[in-house]
């Protein structure tokens, strides 16, 4: 069964082809970086636009990979939210038109459902480390089963699940207030840094010393598995205010930030997995392309006997393979899909309990 995935939430535009049989047949991403850079974000009205004309060439793009026809396609998946609401219209309306086209079902996917089930898609075929690379033969291949733990960590977002099946999830713990992402991008904007902020300040971070600076852990000793970073923007904004920052002042700041956030991420992740008795840890989400945090995750999951499991990198941000592979998972495990009828909703705001 081969599905076509439509990704169409931000200011990414995704296609994809998954074969329930093969694996992934072709997969494209276009992104807006460049055009939302010059506004220091993205502008919601230009996205939808840009999604407009990417996605007709996107698609021929993909077929011409997967060496297939729209005719080929047995269903298609797209995503339904959360997201932008004119994004997320024409993502939806283009995947229903198409589908009612071939007359092949549609499939609304949850944009965080495809993320958490993304490691899944690589484990197909082979485990993957840390850095995204395959796991090597001196290291444990082990492959990520149900149920398992997933910390979804993304400019939006910043949750801990149960996972127990697909369609199954149950919320652990959130941010109270900003998502790890956004803690991200608006302390790279404090710091002066490029859009998007998140991999700016990672890379400031390499040159930096951690420590020279104190930043708090917020609620790391909550005793429950909450987070909150919006004091944590307040803080660096605090110590930028009190001095003229130097180039190394900035570069430590920046350490000092990824230090406080990663070491909550970890921290929690792993009281989830202790709290649940499950040992393997799901990492998804822009956020999860941070090496530090793939570093303090591996070690501190290694020391209770765990296991991380990540998406490919270039499967980390938004991309159409993991709605249509999420779109599959669902159909395989026979999940009714409803004809194409001409009439869908959009979800700009969806929680991921809430999805079945
Ligand atoms: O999942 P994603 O591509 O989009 C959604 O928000 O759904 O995540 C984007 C977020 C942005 O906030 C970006 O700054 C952050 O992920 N990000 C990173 C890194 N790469 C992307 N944050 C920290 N370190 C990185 N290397
Ligand atoms: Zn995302």
């Amino acid at each position: 069964m081969k599905v076509l995935g439509i990704e169409s939430s931000c200011d990414e535009t995704g296609v994809a082809l998954y074969d329930t049989e093969r694996g992934l047949l072709g997969h494209a991403v276009h992104t807006q970086v460049a055009m939302h850079e010059a506004y220091g974000g993205v502008v919601p009205e230009l996205a939808s636009r840009d999604h407009i004309r990417r996605l007709i060439p996107l698609l021929e793009l993909v077929l011409t990979e997967a060496s297939c026809t729209r005719l080929d396609i047995d269903a298609i998946a797209y995503t339904a939210g959360p997201g932008l609401a004119g994004a997320l219209l024409v993502g939806a309306s283009f995947a229903e038109a198409l589908a009612l086209a071939l007359d092949v079902p549609a499939l609304p996917v949850h944009h965080l459902e495809g993320h958490l089930l993304s490691p899944l898609l690589a484990n197909q075929d082979e485990a993957l480390d840390s850095d995204g690379t395959p796991t090597s033969g001196h290291q444990s291949t082990a492959k990520l089963s149900f149920p398992f733990v997933a910390l979804l960590v993304s400019g939006g977002h910043t949750q801990l699940m149960r996972v127990a099946r697909v369609g199954d999830y149950q919320l652990l713990g959130e941010s109270l207030d900003d998502a790890a992402g956004e803690a991200f991008d608006k302390t790279a904007k404090l710091l002066g840094l490029g859009y998007p902020g998140g991999p700016a300040l990672a890379k400031l971070a390499e040159s930096g010393k951690p420590g020279r600076f104190k930043l708090p852990r917020p609620m790391l000793h909550s005793g429950d598995l909450s987070f909150s970073f919006s004091g944590l923007k307040t803080a660096v904004l605090t110590a930028a205010r009190a001095r003229k920052l130097s180039e190394a002042d900035r570069a430590d700041l920046a350490a000092e930030f990824q230090e406080a956030v990663t070491e909550v991420l970890a921290a929690k992740a792993v009281a989830a997995c202790r709290q649940q008795r499950l040992s393997s840890l799901v990492v998804a989400g822009g956020v999860g392309a941070n090496r530090r945090l793939r570093q303090r995750l591996d070690q501190a999951m290694a020391k209770i006997g765990g296991r991380v499991f990540y998406p490919a990198l270039e499967l980390c941000t938004d991309n159409g393979a993991m709605i249509a592979f999420a779109g599959s998972q669902r159909l395989l495990q026979g999940e009714l899909p409803v004809p194409a009828q001409g009439a869908f909703v959009v979800r700009p705001r969806w929680p991921l309990d809430q999805v079945s």
